[in-house]
């Protein structure tokens, strides 16, 4: 498992939460396919990451301009970052299905950068728009 349930801050927003959890539970999954060699599958499941982080962002920065949240620049800045690096392992996979690649990506980058965002960004943002 790359990320506990718990590991990963609960917010005062409970659609945040949920797109939280979704998107724990496909990473995990995803993750499991790429340890376990099953290529297939991780490859249906890297389509369907990269489309669960746009929606996971878009989510949140359509709620952050709707309550005009002043450091909606800076939590979209961090969000963008994570895009760029997200289609670079996306393209790095579908060119060489190299698992070890993408592992040590989640491993090292994506599962420190998602518990930090949740517990800094997320959770100032989800205090200023409520549930
Ligand atoms: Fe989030
Ligand atoms: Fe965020």
């Amino acid at each position: 498992m790359l990320l506990k349930p718990n590991e990963v801050q609960k917010v005062a927003n409970m659609f945040m939460n949920a797109a939280h959890e979704d998107e724990i539970e496909l990473v995990n999954k995803l993750y499991e396919a790429l340890k376990g060699g099953n290529k297939e599958e991780a490859d249906r499941l890297m389509d369907e990451f990269i489309q669960d982080i746009e929606e996971h962002f878009s989510l949140e920065e359509e709620m952050m301009r709707e309550a005009e949240f002043f450091a909606y620049p800076m939590h979209k800045a961090e969000h963008d970052n994570m895009r760029k690096e997200v289609a670079k392992v996306y393209e790095e996979w579908k060119k060489s299905k190299d698992a070890s690649y993408v592992i040590k990506f989640l491993e090292e980058v994506f599962a420190p950068w998602i518990k930090l965002h949740v517990a800094t960004m997320d959770s100032v943002t989800a205090i200023h728009i409520g549930d």
